[in-house]
């Protein structure tokens, strides 16, 4: 990567590398927006930023991937509008650097990333987060309120109405474990995963249009939920609040398809709660059959997922060996999670491509979840992977 930097600008004096990992969500969908819990893991799949001082006032961008640059004047950067290009991601988060009273200094950037896009598996934070870094260059910035920033970056410039998680994992992302975030006091606690389970991830590698609109759409239907509830509950700010219990006594006030949201993110928030002692009791058969709760939940009341997802769970649940399936992430598209014996890792890899090939003629890609640490200055240049291992 200090190579293609040389290549790029002529000189990789000074250049320091900053990295931050992509995410796949255990359990948790769509609660993190109404202030509930999640439980993602970072992957060991991730966005690298290399950076070095420029000697006149710009900032230049150059994605390995795309074999593209882009420049601005760092003095115009405060102004710049969104033009629906990979960029915005970068100068969202450089604006609120400015914001936040980080002066933005002149630098030249190489982006690398093996997060495949569009995925579900969360590139666009990795490439907030490692950014975010690169900009600070090692100037110290609580992960915290990073998080935040690069959220609010997204919301404000990209234009996506996101929740806290991706960005939250990226940061605090922990090696052989997962992390169980409370997105209203934003704290976390750190989860080991059980032994004898194996947790693997399947990219449809579809993204059906609806995606960005749908989900605004979703977060509309949650707060005309909470309106309901308020009326004999006038202390719930968010879905976060409303117990089983409430839910069901103002169920029916609702009218029916918003009823049916409110129903996800309240089931969906306790499954995480049970998901989590379960995990902690290694009480693997019932951590799978949450997987499968949540995944009909998003499927039918939710409604964010799609044949795709729902032909991979199926097929998965089918198998010798496995002990869940779910979609991950925002839904229309991307990613499942499995969960399985780790002796039925090798048969789900050879059948879960054709069985998926055979009905719909794409060749899914596979990850396994490997638990990795959140975004730092990486300092091990041996250990960024080479353009040839990119997946995209
Ligand atoms: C996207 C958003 C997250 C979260 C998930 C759904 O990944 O960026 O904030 O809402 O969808 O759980």
């Amino acid at each position: 990567m200090i190579d293609v930097f040389r290549q790029i600008y002529g000189s990789a004096h000074g250049v320091r590398v900053f990295r931050a990992p992509g995410r796949v969500n255990l359990i948790g969908e769509h609660t993190d927006y109404n202030l509930g819990f999640v439980l993602p893991v970072a992957l060991d799949l991730a966005t690298y930023v290399a950076t070095a001082p420029s000697s006149d006032a710009q900032l230049r961008i150059y994605s390995e991937q795309r074999n593209e640059s882009a420049e601005w004047p760092v003095a115009e950067i405060a102004a710049l509008t969104p033009r629906r290009h990979w960029t915005d991601y970068c100068i969202g988060v450089a604006q609120e650097l400015i914001r936040a009273g980080s002066a933005l200094e002149p630098a030249n950037l190489v982006v690398r990333s093996t997060v495949p896009e569009g995925s579900g598996l969360s590139s666009s934070a990795a490439l907030e987060v490692s950014t975010a870094l690169a900009l600070l260059g090692g100037r110290r910035m609580a992960p915290l309120e990073l998080a935040r920033l690069c959220q609010r970056a997204e919301r404000n410039f990209v234009g996506m109405p996101c929740g806290i998680m991706d960005q939250y994992i990226s940061l605090f992302g922990e090696e052989h474990a997962a992390i169980c975030i409370d997105c209203r006091s934003l704290k976390h606690q750190v989860v080991r995963l059980p032994e004898g389970t194996a947790f693997v991830a399947v990219n449809t590698m579809v993204k059906h249009e609806l995606a960005g609109s749908a989900y605004k759409e979703r977060t509309e239907q949650c707060a005309a939920a909470v309106d309901v509830v308020r009326r004999r509950y006038p202390r719930v700010e968010s879905l976060r609040d409303v117990s089983p219990a409430i839910f069901e006594e103002t169920e029916s006030s609702m009218e029916p398809l918003i009823a049916r949201r409110a129903r996800h993110v309240v089931t969906e928030d306790a499954r995480v709660i049970e998901f989590v002692a379960a995990c902690r009791e290694g009480a693997v058969e019932r951590m799978g059959e949450l997987f499968e709760a949540s995944h009909r939940s998003l499927q039918h009341d939710y409604e964010v997922s799609c044949d795709e997802l729902d032909f991979l769970v199926d097929a998965a649940l089918g198998l010798e060996g496995v002990y869940g399936a779910r979609m991950t992430g925002g839904g229309f598209g991307g990613c499942t999670v499995n969960m399985m014996r780790p002796d039925a890792v090798a048969h789900f890899e050879r059948e879960i491509p054709r069985l998926y090939q055979e009905r719909f003629g794409i060749q899914p890609h596979i990850y396994p979840v490997r638990p990795s640490w959140g975004g730092e200055e990486e300092k091990n240049l041996e250990r960024i992977p080479a353009p040839a291992q990119l997946s995209s």
